[in-house]
């Protein structure tokens, strides 16, 4: 038995908003932000519109793609770091607002490494023989996370126009606020008797000594859980060390892309498309270069999505299948790091 994706979909915001757009709200510019993430512009979900609210768009077309409906599935597992609700997590949100009946749902917050963290799960209940079908998403609407200081009330028009007087960021920030974006995607996985397709195995790995270089404050550790003190303190902004991170990331990954190879029994050099996490177009180069694999096998997207979090290896994955540079047969390797930190690497024979 296998699990085989049969359908994708995403769950794209309308909203661009390009580098030339936030150097008007911030002290920041268009060459810094290539030069250093490889971002050319991002999405933003309209005000009022949620992690879930994205999932459900990127589950509603993940569903036709794979020509189901939602009476086929029998569990969800939905990956996100920014959940409608502080409690529940988006699983039962999506399932009632979609009508599903009584399936289980489970939520999974391994942030940058969810999506990864979630194929593993959806893959272990279908080999287990618990479930037949699985909805997966990764879904992330990181615009609340950033620090606004005013102007909640704008919206963003087709080119992404904003006023200058309405919106405007705390530059403290800035190393944070230009490299994320809001998306999701989302992926049906079946079980399958044919065994010359589906996931062949998967490596994850946290090792939580390094949580403090990508981590939220905020929490059952304090009395009352929120305080009015950490809105000014912009405690509610995420701790980045980016240096840290990137270091973390261009180590990790090739070191899990390896072991994954080694525990299936073939050579890095087999995998014919090498989906990384979507965090820096440096860090995606970064890994090319460990793994000595040439750049037509490694696609991104980071330049028009910026860092989706869980919603960048479905979305990726979607784009290729769609342009046809995933073609039955091929061998892909989905790879992540992310805070926790958490990473790790999946094999999958398209
Ligand atoms: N615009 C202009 N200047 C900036 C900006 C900005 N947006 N941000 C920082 N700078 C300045 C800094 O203030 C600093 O100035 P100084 O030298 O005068 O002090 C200078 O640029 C260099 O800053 P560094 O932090 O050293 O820049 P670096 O080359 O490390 O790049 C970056 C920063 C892009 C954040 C990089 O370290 C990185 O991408 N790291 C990985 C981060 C990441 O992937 N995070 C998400 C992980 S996944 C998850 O789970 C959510």
């Amino acid at each position: 038995m296998r699990s085989v994706i049969i359908g994708s979909g995403v769950g794209i915001p309308k909203n661009v908003v390009r580098n030339d757009v936030l150097t008007k709200i911030m002290d920041t510019s268009d060459e810094w932000i290539r030069q250093r993430s490889g971002v050319i512009e991002r999405r933003y979900a309209d005000e009022g519109q949620s992690s879930a609210d994205l999932g459900i768009i990127a589950a509603g077309n993940a569903l036709a793609a794979a020509e189901k409906t939602k009476d086929d599935i029998d569990a969800i597992v939905f990956a996100t770091m920014t959940p409608e609700f502080y409690f529940p997590g988006n699983g039962p949100v999506v399932q009632t607002r979609m009508g599903f009946g009584e399936i289980p749902t489970f939520d999974i917050r391994q942030q940058c490494s969810g999506f990864l963290y979630g194929l593993d799960l959806a893959d272990s209940l279908i080999r287990s023989g618990k479930h037949h079908r699985v909805l997966l998403i990764g879904s992330d609407v990181h615009t609340p996370l950033m620090p606004w200081q005013r102007g909640w009330n704008i919206t963003l028009g087709e080119e992404g126009e904003v006023s200058p007087e309405d919106y405007e960021f705390n530059t403290r920030f800035r190393d944070r606020t230009v490299l994320f974006g809001d998306g999701a995607g989302a992926v049906v996985i079946e079980g399958s008797e044919n065994g010359e397709r589906g996931f062949l195995t998967s490596r994850l790995f946290t090792n939580g000594a390094t949580m403090g270089a990508l981590y939220m404050k905020g929490g059952s550790h304090q009395r009352p859980w929120v305080q009015p003190q950490q809105i000014e303190n912009g405690d509610l902004i995420p701790v980045m060390e980016g240096r840290e991170v990137f270091k973390q990331a261009v180590t990790k990954m090739p070191e899990a892309v390896r072991a994954v190879c080694a525990a299936a029994g073939v050579g890095v050099e087999e995998i014919d498309v090498l989906l990384i996490h979507q965090a820096n177009l440096r860090i995606v180069e970064g890994v090319i270069k460990q793994l000595g694999m040439p750049q037509e096998k490694v696609p991104h997207n980071i330049e028009r999505y910026g860092n989706t979090t869980s919603g960048t290896l479905p979305i990726l994955y979607h784009e290729c299948v769609e342009d046809d540079r995933i073609r039955h047969g091929m061998l892909v390797c989905f790879t992540a790091l992310g805070s926790g930190l958490h990473w790790g690497a999946a094999l999958y024979r398209a």
